[in-house]
């Protein structure tokens, strides 16, 4: 689990985060399909080129709910506890897709705050995504 220190660089990072949320969400995912093609045969019912409505409209919601999970930081299980059901049971992501997404993720944010993403935010932020992709993949066995 996350040291106190890391929680605080967690939750006082994630304030500047959520004003730019939708942005951060869309650009996630921009650079998920442009690295990790593979990623993309999750949605085929969706238009997934830069930009698209589809893209932007569903990297709101998953900046939203990584925003849940840093209120919930004590427990992000409970917080995410419908989306774990939604991966594992419906969805079936293979698991190294969410790898995937928290790099393309912690790469954006290190675009857009380079000053705050010290080794120190680099490690807590890798730690803080390990622990809400195990909630989301926790189900699957
Ligand atoms: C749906 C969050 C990782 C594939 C969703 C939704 C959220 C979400 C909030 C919408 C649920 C709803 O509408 O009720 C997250 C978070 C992730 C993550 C926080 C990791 C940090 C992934 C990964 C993949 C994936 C790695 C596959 C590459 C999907 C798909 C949907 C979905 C296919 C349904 C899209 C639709 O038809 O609307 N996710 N997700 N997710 N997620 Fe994830």
């Amino acid at each position: 689990s996350l040291t106190k220190a890391e929680r605080t660089i967690i939750t006082s990072m994630w304030g500047k985060i959520s004003s730019q949320a939708d942005t951060i969400g869309t650009e996630t995912l921009e650079r998920l399909f442009a690295s990790y093609p593979q990623a993309k045969t999750y949605f085929p019912h969706f238009d997934l080129n830069p930009g698209s409505a589809q893209l932007r409209a569903h990297g709101s919601k998953v900046l939203a709910a990584v925003g849940e999970a840093v209120k919930s930081i004590d427990n992000v299980s409970a917080a995410l506890a419908k989306l774990s059901e939604l991966h594992a049971y419906v969805l079936r992501v293979d698991p190294v897709n969410f790898k995937f997404l928290s790099h393309c993720l912690l790469v954006t944010l290190a675009s857009h705050f380079p000053a705050d993403l010290t080794a120190e935010a680099h490690a807590a932020w890798d730690k803080f995504l390990t622990i809400v992709s195990g909630v989301l993949t926790e189900k699957y066995r």
